[in-house]
């Protein structure tokens, strides 16, 4: 009894004899993700730490004399706009002269840490047929595809994973602490393999600060919107977002419009189109969807179908414009939910035949793929969806997309509810591309 009390006095007495904490630093790197910067034979490094500390990345071929090569970047000060108004250094390296084909081992940060040790494939960017996982709404809660992806990617199959806005549920919550922990999660996918970005609305808060200042993609849109190519395919990523926040600037909304219509211009240049044929656009919110929720998608004037005739000037939507640029392809999520559309233009259907809706199609092809995973669960479907809906499901998943050549892509969903099975998938054929294929 006395010898326990006396260990009571003493505790009750510990406080006072904390002088001081001993320093804490924050130097060691984590969140650790690659990007393509759309410069042939270069890959972007992108992590953070929580102090200041040099941007070193050191890697060498696979099989070769470990990191007798060494990159050195910046870092930028990224304060979170919560209360605690948290900070964190976010570290850029480029790599360049990196040989397609091989394989390179790498690690990052600077004498005062260094990361775990990691792989990656250097893109080729005249890759005869890329191989990518594309998704979109996958949390930090109940992300229900990230281990397969995780074992997906492990394996080596996948050329690039495509996130279609929609990121950790979300990654400003506790001052930023969700979007930290997220990052984690990913990177045992996103050190390896280009993880290309776009914004959704669970990345408004604070007018998109931490999807800007996190993810690393190419041109100078903070990750906004850019495009990229590889392979026979031009891919154009986009923000829907700039249609729903216009109390983050509206001109935004129209700079989005000017530079995707000189982009898909350049895009479709005959010496453009005949080197990449196939332009593929990433969005998050749909244009078109059967689900039973009262999204822009579920309306014939959705904004991003048809554009806002509520602003001055009026904005316009994106249906036309891609449609008669000749896209080939149309990514989305924002609907928890998978779907395939026929080819659609105006509301309508425009099969290639009945028998081969999907060869020489006369209108772009719409795929919805917002299952991956996230705290809001699924979303259910509207009974009675329009004639342009092909295949439905709410298993959580994710899809597969193989730009195999110049003719051919293939589209595949993984439903991650019955263990990997593929539940639906097209092959897209086309023996010509741009605006005079849908005549
Ligand atoms: C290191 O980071 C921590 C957490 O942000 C901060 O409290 C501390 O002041 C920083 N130390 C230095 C030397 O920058
Ligand atoms: C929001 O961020 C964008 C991109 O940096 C910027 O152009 C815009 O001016 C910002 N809007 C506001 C209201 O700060
Ligand atoms: C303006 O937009 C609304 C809703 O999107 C639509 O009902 C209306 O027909 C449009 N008006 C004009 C003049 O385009
Ligand atoms: C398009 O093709 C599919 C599959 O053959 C068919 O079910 C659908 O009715 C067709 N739609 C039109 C409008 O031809
Ligand atoms: C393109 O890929 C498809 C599917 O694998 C194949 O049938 C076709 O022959 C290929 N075309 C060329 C030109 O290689
Ligand atoms: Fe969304």
């Amino acid at each position: 009894m006395a010898t326990l009390h006396a260990a009571y006095a003493l505790l009750s007495l510990a406080p006072l004899l904390v002088v001081s904490d001993p320093p804490v630093v924050y130097t060691q790197p984590e969140q650790v993700h690659l990007s393509y910067p759309g410069v042939p034979g270069s890959m972007v490094v992108t992590w953070t730490t929580f102090n200041s500390t040099d941007s070193l990345v050191e890697y060498s071929p696979w099989g070769g004399r470990l990191f007798d090569k060494s990159a050195q970047g910046s870092a930028t000060l990224f304060v979170d706009s919560g209360s605690e108004k948290r900070k964190m250094y976010i570290h850029r390296v480029t790599l360049s002269d990196l040989k397609p084909g091989s394989r390179y081992v790498y690690h990052c940060g600077s004498e005062m840490g260094w990361s775990d040790m990691f792989w990656f494939k250097p893109l080729d960017d005249t890759s005869t047929s890329p191989s990518f996982a594309l998704y979109g709404d996958l949390g930090n809660e109940n992300p229900q595809s990230l281990a397969r992806l995780q074992k997906e990617t492990q394996t080596g199959i996948l050329d690039a994973i495509l996130h279609i806005g929609d990121f950790a549920y979300d990654m400003h919550e506790d001052n930023a602490r969700v979007g930290d922990e997220f990052m984690r999660q990913i990177q045992s996918i996103a050190a390896y393999v280009p993880y290309m970005t776009c914004p959704g609305n669970h990345e408004a808060t604070y007018n998109f600060s931490n999807y800007r200042n996190r993810f690393s993609m190419p041109g100078q849109s903070e990750s906004l919107w850019y495009s990229w190519n590889i392979g026979p395919a031009h891919i154009i990523s986009l923000s829907t977002e700039v249609y729903f926040y216009l109390e983050y600037g509206q001109e935004l909304l129209f700079r989005q419009y000017e530079w995707l219509k000189r982009d898909l211009e350049e895009a479709n240049k005959p010496e453009s189109r005949a080197a990449r044929p196939w332009i593929i656009t990433m969005g998050h919110r749909p244009m078109y969807c059967s689900d039973d929720d009262q999204d822009d998608c579920t309306t014939f004037d959705s904004f991003i179908r048809r554009g806002r005739n509520d602003t001055k000037p009026p904005a316009p939507g994106l249906e036309d414009l891609f449609y008669l640029h000749g896209v080939d392809l149309e990514l989305w999520a924002h609907e928890h939910t998978y779907e395939r559309l026929w080819p659609v233009y105006g509301d309508k259907v425009y099969n290639g035949s009945t028998e081969d809706p999907y060869t020489n199609p006369k209108a772009p092809v719409h795929i919805i793929t917002g299952s991956a995973g996230c705290r809001e669960r699924t979303d259910k479907f509207n009974p009675n969806p329009k004639d342009w809906s092909a295949f439905r499901s709410t298993d959580y998943g994710y899809t597969h997309m193989q730009v195999v050549n110049r003719t051919h892509v293939y589209l595949g969903q993984v439903s991650d509810d019955q263990a990997g099975k593929v539940i639906d998938s097209i092959w897209i054929v086309k023996e010509k591309h741009g605006y005079d294929a849908w005549l």
